[in-house]
């Protein structure tokens, strides 16, 4: 895998610029909706603080040398309005990717397109292949994955959220198939 800095990944409509503690004060609204969690991992900050130390220490990326974390965070070209947050692990030529549009933002096909750049943008350090992982009952999120051009695992795996057990599918692609 190439190093590849992190990026500006640009869409028809979307700007996704790396995210920093400095968009924390802007982004505090959106990671604060306890919404945005019922499906996923995660809790939202205490306060702006927190979300400044969260979003510092990820933009560190991993302790292991190994492993890359990028995060992005999608903001609307034409008015610079944050719309969602995009995530990969990288480890060789496997990555982990997550999508999230905030609220009032969604079923606008903003998922889609950022997702879609971060792929393109794996694709170029050398990653081959590609999971994503949804909870069952996370409709948009396995919709989105289908549409990208995810293909299910067969089975389905046994997880958890805060404690309580939950059912989740898992999603890959295999980049040379991206475009
Ligand atoms: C899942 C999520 C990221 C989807 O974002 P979005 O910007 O609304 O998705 P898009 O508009 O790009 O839609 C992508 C596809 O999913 C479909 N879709 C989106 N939300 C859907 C829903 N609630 N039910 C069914 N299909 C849905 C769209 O129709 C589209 O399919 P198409 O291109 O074939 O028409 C968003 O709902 C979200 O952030 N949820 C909370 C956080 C979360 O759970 N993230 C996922 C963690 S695994």
């Amino acid at each position: 895998m190439s190093a590849g800095a992190l990026a500006i990944l640009l869409t028809a409509r979307l700007a996704l610029a790396p995210l920093s503690g400095d968009d924390a004060d802007e982004a505090y609204t959106a990671f604060a909706d306890r919404d945005l969690y019922r499906l996923m991992v995660g809790s939202p900050p205490a306060d702006t603080g927190a979300l400044r130390e969260r979003f510092t220490r990820l933009a560190a990326g991993s302790p292991d040398p190994g492993e890359r974390w990028l995060n992005w965070l999608a903001r609307r070209r034409d008015d610079s309005t944050l719309v969602g947050w995009h995530q990969a692990t990288v480890a060789g030529e496997t990555g982990d990717i997550a999508w999230v549009t905030f609220a009032g933002h969604r079923r606008a096909g903003y998922a889609r397109e950022g997702a879609a750049a971060v792929l393109a943008w794996l694709r170029g350090i050398g990653v081959r292949e590609v999971i994503a992982q949804a909870d069952l009952r996370n409709a948009g999120s396995n919709a989105t994955a289908a549409a990208l051009g995810f293909v299910p695992d067969p089975g389905t795996i046994d997880e958890s959220l805060r404690g309580e057990p939950t059912v989740d599918r898992r999603w890959r692609i295999l980049l040379d198939a991206v475009r």
